[in-house]
């Protein structure tokens, strides 16, 4: 490290975590999977509040077997940039046509549908330009188990969250799997620790909102399995949309995606 940035990190040890202006309960019903970056650098100070928020995830006993690698704009993350963004584009190709995003609606210009598809093609197509990639990393004590992923996927969730506080958003993706042993070798991940995924993170280019979901009393039971609780009422102003991924032409009436109402760009589902 040179004295510069020595003075740098000895600075940023010393400094609080920035303000954080976003309430709790807003900033986890308006996080949304933010898919459009400007082209601005996220300062470390930001980066630093972010990981922190992260690494204050909970886990199985407390064993914190999280790990971030964290890549910016260094040789070894333009590679797993360049890496996972040809795994992206391949995967979203598929996906595309499997889920029939050019049929039905998808031909409509402007429909939810096609503007979906726009989004999705503008976020792999430009993967190597998003500011910052996190590969969320759990280190495994035990053979694989159903529960592991929620000793790392809360803690994405916190990043996202502490991004969305911050003024910043990201998405999380899965576009690593198909390249995983390529990013192990390059990023030296060795064996045993599971890469959990890829988070994309930036400044956004669109804006957060409210998330829509499925009305609650779909998805809360009280009592049993089915048995509707009757305080699971939505806020008034809540927007629903149907659970994704799109459905095809036949099912979905002529094929809107997931029956989605008021979408806008930043809705695409994976
Ligand atoms: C397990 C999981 C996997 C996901 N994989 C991808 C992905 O590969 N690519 C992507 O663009 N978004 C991905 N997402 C983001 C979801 O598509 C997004 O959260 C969902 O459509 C809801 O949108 P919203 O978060 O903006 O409300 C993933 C989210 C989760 C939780």
């Amino acid at each position: 490290m040179c004295a510069d940035s020595s003075d740098a990190a000895r600075e940023l040890a010393a400094a609080v975590l920035p303000a954080d202006t976003v309430g709790l309960l807003e900033g986890l019903t308006t996080t949304r999977a933010i898919r459009r970056y400007t082209d601005e650098p996220v300062p470390r100070e930001a980066l630093r509040a972010m990981l922190f928020a992260a690494t204050r995830a909970p886990s199985g006993s407390n064993r914190q077997p999280f790990r971030f690698i964290v890549l910016t704009d260094g040789p070894k993350a333009g590679a797993a940039k360049k890496l996972i963004g040809d795994a992206a584009r391949r995967t979203w190709g598929g996906k595309r046509q499997r889920d029939r995003y050019d049929s039905g609606t998808g031909t409509v210009a402007d429909s939810p549908k096609a503007r979906m598809a726009a989004a999705m093609q503008q976020f792999v197509d430009g993967f190597e330009r998003v500011p910052v990639l996190i590969l969320p990393c759990l280190v495994r004590y035990r053979d694989p188990t159903p529960t592991e992923g929620a000793s790392v996927y809360p803690a994405c969730q916190n990043l996202l969250l502490a991004a969305r506080a911050l003024g910043y958003g990201g998405a999380f993706t899965g576009w690593n799997f198909a390249v995983d042993a390529q990013l192990r070798e390059l990023l030296g991940v060795p064996e045993g620790t599971f890469v959990a995924g890829t988070i994309t993170l930036g400044r956004p280019a669109g804006r957060h909102g409210p998330v829509r979901r499925r009305p609650m009393a779909e998805l809360v039971f009280e009592e049993e399995w089915g048995a509707p609780a009757d305080w699971a009422l939505d806020p008034p102003g809540t927007a629903f949309t149907s659970a994704g991924p799109p459905r095809p032409p036949a099912a979905a009436g002529g094929g809107t995606a997931g029956g989605t109402a008021g979408s806008d760009e930043e809705r695409p589902r994976s």
